[in-house]
């Protein structure tokens, strides 16, 4: 099929290159030239496992991408909305870019004979569905269900396995309102042989709000778990894995440690909560899994102040700045949040990731970056694990490990956990 896809960046640019890999036209459109020119170039963009492989596999043949919206939705029989929906200041959802993105995708469909389908997969509030559609009607002097049919259809790709996690979902949610066929989308998703749950538009895009919140929630209740163990001497681990032989509970998301970070977890049960608070619903759950997840990165400073005293003039080695392993993302990375706090303490910090040094460079440039965790140990003495790269699981020293993230093999006098 003919695809185009607004929005190249981490989403659209999996999308784009896992639906060539399947046998698709596709065409990924972005507003900025330099992207385009990598992508063009099969130089990819961001670093995910595979998605270079699959870019350089596809590009020139059924993968292109274009600054001209245009030209690249004109042909297309299916249009994917990939863009970004940031948080506002305000705590609500800026939809900027969706709705410049409809009208762009409305336009380009006003003189077609044939109704395409426009498939949402930005992550948008239920509560915006009908303006994304309205502004894709008012543009194309078209109706949903005559000259054009919209779908919405959340991602579920995780960072770090990106590629994996579209090529095998758990799951495909597909909204769309009454007696409109999917049959196109399920002959679109059929290669990748997962079921497919079909509900309306809103109840889809609700399914990847409360499927995120819920995930925060199960860490943040681990954290809780976590913060009162450890005053009691109890390793919230071995917890887990004790309540996980309830098949009701299991062991995913209960590691307890520094928090979640990441753009997801935080964005959307923060904007989930923001929705209940305009719809005038108690979110009591939702703001305290933020609340604990915010709190977590300073007991992770107190931890150290207990062992350590003032940090004034102490060397300390931060080993991990990416959100979790795999991935060069440091938004909202507790990694980078006790990065912070030390350096704003007065300690000198050597800092350490094995791919997120380049960007954690740009956000904090009084950091001393160093080229391996060796080094920054050696530098320093003591050292705080904040992300659980495979590579710290060997480390071996005499000085003193705080874990924010489980990841040590040896079991050390020197060493302890946040949680554990
Ligand atoms: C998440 C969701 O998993 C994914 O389905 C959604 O599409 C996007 O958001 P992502 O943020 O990429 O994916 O990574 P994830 O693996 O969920 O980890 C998020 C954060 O939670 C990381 O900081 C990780 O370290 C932390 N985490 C995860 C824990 O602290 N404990 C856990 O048990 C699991």
């Amino acid at each position: 099929m003919k695809i185009s896809i607004i929005g190249s960046g981490y989403v659209g640019l999996v999308t784009g290159a896992c639906l060539a890999e399947t046998g698709n036209e596709v065409i990924l459109v972005d507003i900025s030239e330099g992207r385009v020119g990598e992508i063009n170039a099969g130089k990819c963009p961001i670093y995910e496992p595979g998605l270079q492989e699959l870019l350089q596999k596809h590009i020139g043949s059924r993968l292109k991408a274009t600054t001209n919206a245009q030209e690249a939705i004109f042909q297309s029989e299916i249009i994917f909305i990939c863009v970004g929906t940031p948080q506002s200041k305000d705590g609500s959802t800026d939809m900027q870019y969706v709705i410049s993105a409809a009208k762009s995708a409305g336009i380009a469909i006003r003189g077609r004979k044939d109704a395409p389908i426009i498939i949402l997969k930005s992550t948008t509030p239920p509560t915006k569905i009908d303006e994304v559609v309205l502004a894709i009607e008012n543009s194309s002097g078209k109706k949903d269900g005559e000259g054009f049919y919209f779908f919405t259809n959340p991602e579920f790709l995780r960072e770090g396995s990106a590629v994996k996690d579209f090529q095998k979902p758990d799951r495909i949610v597909v909204g769309c309102s009454e007696g409109k066929s999917s049959e196109m989308l399920a002959r679109l998703y059929s290669p990748f042989g997962s079921k497919m749950f079909f509900c309306s538009s809103k109840s889809a895009m609700m399914v990847k709000y409360a499927s995120n919140s819920f995930l925060a929630a199960k860490i943040s209740f681990a954290n809780e778990i976590g913060n009162i163990c450890k005053k009691l001497g109890i390793d919230s681990h071995e917890v887990a894995n004790g309540m996980a032989l309830d098949r009701r509970i299991n062991r995913a998301f209960l590691d307890s440690g520094c928090g979640f970070g990441g753009s997801c977890l935080p964005k959307d049960t923060a904007s989930l909560a923001f929705e209940a608070k305009m719809l005038g619903e108690c979110s009591s759950m939702l703001s305290a899994v933020l609340e604990v997840n915010k709190n977590q990165p300073s007991k992770v400073i107190e931890r150290l102040k207990t062992r350590l005293g003032s940090f004034s003039g102490k060397k300390i080695a931060v080993l991990g700045l990416a959100f979790k392993p795999g991935t060069d993302d440091i938004r909202e990375s507790p990694g980078m949040e006790v990065a912070f706090l030390l350096h704003s303490q007065g300690a000198k910090v050597f800092a350490y990731d094995p791919k997120a040094t380049e960007n954690a460079k740009k956000h904090a440039p009084a950091l001393n970056y160093c080229k391996s965790a060796k080094e920054a140990i050696e530098k320093s003495e003591a050292a705080v694990i904040m992300t659980d790269w495979k590579e710290f699981a060997e480390i071996d020293t005499e000085k003193y490990v705080l874990e924010g993230k489980r990841i040590l093999k040896l079991k050390k006098p020197n060493y302890e956990g946040i949680c554990w």
